[in-house]
């Protein structure tokens, strides 16, 4: 059984690795891996293939960033040969970016099974292209995986047949655990003159609605230089944030390091740098990231795999949007929502900082690393029929 496997974006890499080592130990799959190049850079993808051990590519498409139609448009250009060329029973798309519904579209219009995991997630909110990426590829998938019930319920009320879901857990989460004590010899937190004293925050962004508007973003930074006060704010920056905050929207509490020594370009060290302050770095990779959120006092983030990994690692997490399509973490009670506002922001974070006892790591139901060894079973049991 031939399936094509599509990696695009950064979050999508973390979902791939655990299918893959799955795929490669059950020889009645043969699983081909096809990289559409949405992300490209060297911290945005190699990094990730490297450090999570994901084989190289059996081919990239190499479309790299445009606008949502161009690079969407590309995508299927792209894929459409390679379909032809490889003929697969099916091909399996994750998450929710331009890569997924692009390729989920050539692929079941040739003819291909689809399946896609971390099917039915709803923030319910139709201004952000992930849910429609995400409504879209749901609609037209034969094999639907979920991460968490909420998943399940909503696919159920959009009519999506009972024989088509399948709930099976977060292969985001296979590949947290499996890491976790490789990630713990990261040697990121002396770099950055920081301790596992849970004694910082570490903050990512890149939301569309929240960073390609100065009036949203200039808020929100003011936020976080007043935390930046009391204690080190250690934000990674996403190159769609960075665009922004070069193009003026910075804090006057901000400190750019690079990201290979954590030291400021110049040569200073990091220590110094680290007491307080927001000190913005390139992005990291995966190990180094992971260190940091397992010890951090507070992560406030945009992302919607952070809100996930925060709650396994028992992390208090701010999230600073008005929505989730993860709703487990909330339910957990280690992710808040607390919107763009900075006063909003700012009560949220005190509040934490005045619970000692917060960081307590919960498991939503079947978050427990096998997610990829059981959709490998039910794809076996299900292609074969
Ligand atoms: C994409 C996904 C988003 C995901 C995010 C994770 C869509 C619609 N969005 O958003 O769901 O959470 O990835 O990062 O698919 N850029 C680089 N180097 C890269 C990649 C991007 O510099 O390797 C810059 C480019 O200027 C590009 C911008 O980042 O224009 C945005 O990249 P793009 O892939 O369009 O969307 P993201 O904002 O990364």
């Amino acid at each position: 059984m031939k399936i094509l496997l599509v990696a695009g974006a950064r979050p999508n890499f973390m979902k791939i690795a655990p299918l893959m080592a799955a795929f490669g130990e059950r020889p009645a799959i043969s699983p081909v891996l096809v990289h559409t190049g949405q992300h490209y850079d060297r911290v945005m993808s190699d990094l990730f293939f490297r450090e999570l051990g994901i084989p190289e590519p059996d081919m990239n498409l190499g479309v790299g960033s445009a606008s949502h139609a161009v690079q969407t448009a590309e995508i299927m250009r792209a894929f459409e040969p390679v379909v032809v060329a490889e003929k697969p029973d099916a091909v399996l798309v994750v998450g929710d970016v331009n890569s997924t519904i692009a390729c989920g579209l050539v692929a079941v219009k040739m003819g291909a099974k689809l399946i896609h995991v971390e099917a039915g997630l709803r923030s319910f909110d139709r201004s952000m292209p992930e849910e429609i990426n995400r409504l879209l590829t749901d609609a037209i998938s034969d094999l639907l995986f979920c991460s968490e019930l909420s998943g399940v319920e909503n696919l159920r009320r959009e009519g999506v047949p009972e024989k088509k879901i399948h709930f099976v857990g977060n292969v985001m989460i296979d590949t947290l655990l499996t890491n976790r004590e490789k990630a713990e010899r990261s040697g990121v937190l002396a770099t950055l003159g920081v301790d596992e004293g849970r004694s910082y925050a570490v903050v990512t962004l890149h939301r569309p609605s929240n960073v390609d508007d100065p009036a949203m973003m200039g808020p929100i930074m003011v936020a976080l230089d007043e935390i930046g006060r009391e204690m080190p704010v250690i934000f990674p920056v996403h190159p769609r944030t960075r665009a922004m905050l070069e193009n003026g929207v910075r804090s006057s509490n901000s400190a750019f390091c690079t990201q290979e020594a954590g030291r400021k370009p110049g040569g200073q060290g990091g220590r110094k740098a680290a007491a307080s302050g927001l000190i913005l770095l390139d992005p990291l990779g995966y190990l180094d990231f992971l260190k940091l959120m397992a010890h951090a006092r507070v992560v406030l983030t945009d992302s919607g795999g952070i809100q996930e990994e925060t709650t396994i690692l028992g992390t208090p997490c701010l999230t600073l949007r008005d929505n989730t399509e993860r709703p487990v973490t909330v339910e957990m009670g280690t992710n808040r929502l607390v919107g763009s506002d900075p006063e909003r922001i700012l009560a949220a974070w005190r509040e934490v900082m005045a619970d000692a006892g917060c960081q307590k790591p919960v498991q939503p139901p079947l978050w427990d690393g096998r997610a990829a060894q059981r959709i490998a079973d039910i794809l076996i049991a299900e292609l074969q029929r």
